[in-house]
């Protein structure tokens, strides 16, 4: 009687055994048929779509000769007298501030003009700074000519 019991169990348990098998092995054949078309993407082309999408947005250059060539290739436009004058010198010139002299002061500026002989020796103390006027008023890009400009039209405005 048990023994009986126990052979129809075996069955009943093989019996699903094999249905799940089965079953599994179904699943795993529908899978690899329909996956099966993936094999016609360019692997390449989909590795270069992905690079480009996360790619960073911006790039960072740390060769100093690229540095110096982007920074060489952006050189000011060179700047008028009256423009330096109204943007960078008369800061402190158009108020006399520190002690500048002040546009408009002919007695400070005619001092200075003679004592230093002349508008080229202005240049090259205001090139290199003197007291609290800082190099070049404070901007070093600005050359020789854009400096030499400026000077003159301060003392154009005072009137010496
Ligand atoms: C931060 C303030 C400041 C700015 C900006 C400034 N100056 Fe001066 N400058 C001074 C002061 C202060 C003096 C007087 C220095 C002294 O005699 O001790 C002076 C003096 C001068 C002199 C006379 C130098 C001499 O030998 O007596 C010249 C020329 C001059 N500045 C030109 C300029 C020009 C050109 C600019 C703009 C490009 C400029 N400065 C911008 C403060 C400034």
């Amino acid at each position: 009687m048990s023994g009986n019991h126990d052979k129809s169990f075996v069955i009943t348990f093989l019996g699903v055994l094999g249905i799940l098998v089965g079953f599994t092995f179904t699943i795993i054949i529908i899978a690899r048929i329909l996956t099966s078309g993936d094999a016609s993407v360019d692997q390449a082309a989909l590795n270069k779509a992905i690079q480009a999408r996360i790619a960073p947005i911006g790039t960072v250059i740390t060769d100093p000769a690229a540095l110096l060539k982007v920074s060489a290739a952006a050189p000011h436009a060179p700047m008028s007298g009256e423009q330096i004058v109204a943007t960078v010198c008369s800061a402190c010139h158009g108020t006399g501030v520190l002690g500048a002299p002040k546009i408009g002061d002919k007695d400070a500026w005619g001092g200075r003009l003679k004592a230093d002989g002349g508008v080229d020796g202005l240049l090259a103390s205001a090139s290199k700074g003197k007291g609290s006027m800082p190099p070049r008023g404070g901007n070093p890009d600005l050359s020789n000519d854009e400096l030499k400009a400026a000077i003159q039209q301060m003392l154009k405005q005072t009137g010496v």
